[in-house]
């Protein structure tokens, strides 16, 4: 079974304090870095770029998941992967030509990502499924932290689990993105996820350190 992973979003941290809370989150035993861009066209906000990436890639150590919530990734992909980014994940409702961006990210030696918006059916990624790396199923609609999980994401979760299955898929990753706490991880977890997104949950948290501990022992303790 494919290792379950922390990723705590950046988009919670202080960004006054990037590196302290990099360090802090690495020291705890983060699994990613989950690093989210918006562009104010896909998503109303604007959040960070390229030179912030480059800046974080100096004081980390761990893998870094770019997610674009940006308009025709397609022309920025290069730029990321150049910056630092270990996977990148675009939205199949921001990019025309998925297959050819798919395979632009691999060529470029990243990790290639496809999230679909909570409304986006998974039928989306039919024809290009084989090609990923990774499947990140919005549990939110993109654009801000904080908002509540969306409950249809479990049963979607399981149907593109069977779909992995039956398809002898199983080595791509499938990771979660939007109000994910302590209180839904295992219900995530058990559903078929391994990548758990968690911005607000962990580092709004009284002791950030403390909740990916608990995350952890959550996820060991489960299926
Ligand atoms: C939402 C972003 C998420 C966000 C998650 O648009 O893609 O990664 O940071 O934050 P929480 O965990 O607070 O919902
Ligand atoms: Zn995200």
């Amino acid at each position: 079974m494919k290792s379950k992973k922390i990723a705590p979003s950046l988009l919670s941290a202080d960004f006054a304090n990037l590196e302290r809370d990099i360090k802090m989150l690495e020291a705890a035993g983060a699994d990613i870095l989950h690093f989210d861009v918006m562009d104010g066209q896909f998503v109303p906000n604007i959040s960070i770029g390229i030179p912030v990436l480059r800046a974080v890639k100096r004081v980390s150590t761990i893998p870094i998941d770019v997610h674009l919530m940006v308009e025709t990734p397609g022309l920025i992909v290069d730029a990321f992967i150049d910056a630092g980014a270990n996977y990148v994940t675009i939205h199949a409702e921001a990019e025309r030509h998925l297959h050819k961006v798919i395979h632009q990210i691999k060529a470029k030696g990243a990790k290639a990502g496809v999230a679909l918006n909570p409304h986006t059916p998974l039928s989306a990624i039919e024809e290009v499924m084989q090609d990923l790396d990774l499947i990140l199923i919005m549990s939110v609609n993109p654009g801000l932290g904080g908002q509540s999980f969306i409950p249809n994401t479990i049963d979607k979760i399981k149907r593109l689990k069977t779909i992995l299955k039956e398809r002898n898929l199983t080595h791509i990753e499938i990771e979660v993105d939007g109000g994910i706490k302590l209180n839904n991880i295992a219900a995530v977890s058990d559903a078929g996820a391994n990548i758990f997104v968690s911005g607000s949950g962990i580092l709004k948290a009284e002791n950030p350190a403390g909740m990916i501990a608990k995350m952890r022992k959550v996820l060991n303790s489960g299926g």
